[in-house]
């Protein structure tokens, strides 16, 4: 019997509920196969802190800042799927060509840190500040953790993005142009950076947004050289400078190594601080029979013990510090969009509107221009 081509106007999506109940080793012939299938049509990217089920079919991993530049020179593929968070993907989709679709797995993978600004806080913020300060000369830094709307007022504001691997050297591409510098929405990335370039805590207060001039008086913001947006990552806060000093003291010679979105306390204790990229690097070069703490998210830190049974790798929380919107990206999800992909009915395309689009593409530029 000769089946009936279907033409794709009838198609339907395929409905995510049955792919729960296939078994784990059958949903991955089925990536392989249509990853075999689309070849370079298809990029699957892949940040450090997915699960290893997932890792394994990504084609390129990295951290935010070489994911971003992965995707703004992908030349040959029509899709991206996105095994990351929302915010990854929308840069994703901003920097690459405009007829590549960006798939992200999961709707629901957010990130908690970027859900902290949101455009209209800011702009009122920069309204408010504007009163007391000369907003000419004030430079909007946000970090890649933020919404495609922030970006976008960077981009308008002369501003521009940075991440955890190169956000000294976007300060100082700041400073070299304006006094101060507004920096959403991580607090803590903002002050472990700003202080290494010998800024003093003094002259970086918080902007809270819920307080009446986030909390300042108008001194404050005139002696201010950094504003920090009151905006924190959940899971990095878990680490604390009493679990260093507990490593210290069990395993004397042991060297703590922590992401700079962990507090100010825990990074003066730690010897090494930087991105996810940093801390894989670090730990490969690093001596076999070294003994590390790495303060950083638990798939990753599992995944580097794992690789590298030749050093002791331990993580430096005891509670279980794991990214939940990053896990929910997991094979029946990405198997679910592959095959609709397939089938040329795409689900959960991220598609950021061509003016915001335009003016994140200004500051996520400056940012790969300046590293
Ligand atoms: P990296 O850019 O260092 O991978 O960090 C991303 C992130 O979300 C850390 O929480
Ligand atoms: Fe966001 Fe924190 Fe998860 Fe990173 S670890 S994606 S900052 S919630």
């Amino acid at each position: 019997m000769v089946s009936a081509i279907v033409p794709a106007s009838d198609l339907h999506p395929l409905p995510f509920a049955p792919y729960r109940d296939v078994p784990t080793v059958e949903l991955e012939e089925r990536i392989r196969a249509i990853k075999g299938e689309w070849s370079d049509r298809l990029l699957i990217l892949g940040h450090h802190y997915q699960q290893d089920e997932v890792i394994q079919f990504a084609d390129l991993r990295g951290d935010s800042y070489k994911l971003s530049q992965l995707a703004a020179q992908s030349q040959t593929c029509r899709a991206i799927v996105f095994c990351g968070v929302h915010f990854m993907a929308e840069t994703a989709d901003i920097l690459t060509r405009p007829e590549v679709d960006v798939i992200l797995p999961d709707m629901a993978a957010g990130c908690s840190m970027a859900d902290m600004a949101d455009l209209d806080a800011v702009e009122a913020a920069w309204s408010d500040l504007g009163e007391y300060i000369d907003t000419d000369d004030l430079m909007p830094v946000t970090y890649i953790n933020s919404t495609a709307d922030l970006k976008g007022f960077c981009g308008r504001h002369g501003g521009i993005v940075c991440t955890s691997s190169n956000a000294r050297a976007v300060l100082e591409w700041a400073f070299a142009q304006r006094r101060r510098v507004l920096f959403f929405p991580d607090q803590h990335l903002g002050r472990n950076t700003a202080r290494t370039m010998g800024v003093s805590l003094s002259q970086m207060p918080v902007w809270d947004p819920r307080e009446p001039l986030g909390g300042n008086s108008p001194d404050a913001l005139r002696a201010s050289r950094v504003l920090l947006w009151k905006g924190h990552c959940s899971v990095h806060q878990m680490f604390r400078p009493e679990h260093v000093a507990q490593f210290r003291q069990r395993f004397p010679g042991i060297q703590v190594l922590v992401h700079p979105e962990c507090t100010m306390s825990v990074v003066d204790a730690a010897d090494l601080v930087g991105s996810t990229e940093f801390i894989l690097k670090t730990v490969a070069e690093a001596p076999a029979g070294s003994t590390w703490a790495v303060g950083t998210e638990l798939h990753l830190v599992n995944r580097l013990a794992q690789e590298h049974p030749d050093k002791a790798i331990h993580f430096l929380s005891p509670m279980v510090c794991m990214c939940a919107t990053m896990y929910r990206i997991d094979v029946p999800h990405l198997a679910w969009s592959l095959e609709n992909l397939a089938q040329g009915t795409p689900v959960n395309i991220i598609k950021v509107p061509e003016d915001t689009a335009n003016w994140a593409r200004v500051a996520l530029k400056r940012m790969l221009e300046v590293k």
